[in-house]
C-alpha cells in the first residue's frame, strides 16, 4: 500500500454563521475606503462571516458527522449588530481588524453547537470565551522572515450608519477553508437556512 493510501485526508473545518448579501456588500464598500492601508489584506466580501466554532484540520469523515449536528444546534436567525472595527490584539501590533458581532441570538446558537459537538467528540472547547465578531481583514506580515505584523499607519473608522442597523443572520454552514497562495478559500459543505432570516 501506497503512503499516500494510508494517510486519512484531512480537511481544515470551521461553522459560520453567515451574513445577508446587502450586508457583505455594504462591508466591501466601506472596506474600500477604509481598509486602504498597504499593511492590511482586506477579507473577500464571500468570506465575510461570524465563525462559530473552527474545527481545525479533521478526518474528511467528520464531515458527515458534523453536518447533522447544524440542524440540531440551528435556532430562529438571530438579530445581529454589528459594531465599529476594533483591532486584535487590543494592545500594540493588531494582527486584525474586526467588527464586533453584538448577538444573544448567535451566542445560544454557537453554545447550543459546542455541545453538540464536543459530546460527539469532534471538538475541543476553546478555553476562552465565544467572541462573536466578523473579521474584515487582517494584518501582513513583516517582509523577510519575520512573522510580527506590519504597523497599520491607518486603521479603519467607523462604520456608516446604514451598517449599524440589526439585521438577521441568514444561516449556519460547515466550510471547508482552503489556503491559497492569494488568500483563503471557503467551500460551504452543508448548510441550515434559518428561519426569520431577511434583513430588520
Ligand atoms: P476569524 O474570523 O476570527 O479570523 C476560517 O479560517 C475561519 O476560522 C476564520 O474566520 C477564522 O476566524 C477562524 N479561525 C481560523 N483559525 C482559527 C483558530 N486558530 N482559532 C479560532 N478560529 C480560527
Amino acid at each position: 500500500m501506497t503512503k499516500q493510501r494510508l494517510k486519512s485526508p484531512r480537511l481544515r473545518l470551521f461553522v459560520a454563521l453567515d451574513l445577508p448579501d446587502e450586508v457583505k456588500a455594504g462591508i466591501a464598500t466601506w472596506g474600500a475606503r477604509e481598509l486602504t492601508d498597504p499593511a492590511l489584506r482586506p477579507v473577500a466580501p464571500e468570506n465575510l462571516h461570524v465563525t462559530l466554532a473552527f474545527l481545525g484540520s479533521r478526518p474528511e469523515r467528520d464531515a458527515e458527522r458534523i453536518a447533522p449536528l447544524l440542524a440540531r444546534a440551528a435556532g430562529p436567525a438571530p438579530v445581529i449588530d454589528l459594531g465599529d472595527p476594533e483591532p486584535r490584539p487590543r494592545a500594540n501590533r493588531p494582527r486584525l481588524f474586526a467588527l464586533p458581532a453584538t448577538s444573544p441570538g448567535a451566542e445560544t446558537m454557537q453554545a447550543r453547537l459546542v455541545e453538540l459537538l464536543v459530546a460527539d467528540g469532534l471538538y475541543d472547547a476553546e478555553k476562552r470565551s465565544f467572541w462573536p465578531h466578523v473579521t474584515v481583514a487582517r494584518v501582513r506580515a513583516q517582509s523577510g522572515r519575520s512573522r510580527r505584523p506590519r504597523t497599520v499607519e491607518r486603521p479603519p473608522q467607523k462604520l456608516p450608519p446604514g451598517l449599524s442597523e440589526a439585521f438577521h443572520g441568514v444561516r449556519m454552514t460547515l466550510y471547508r477553508s482552503e489556503l491559497q497562495p492569494l488568500g483563503a478559500r471557503y467551500v460551504p459543505l452543508a448548510q441550515v437556512e434559518l428561519p426569520g432570516a431577511g434583513r430588520q
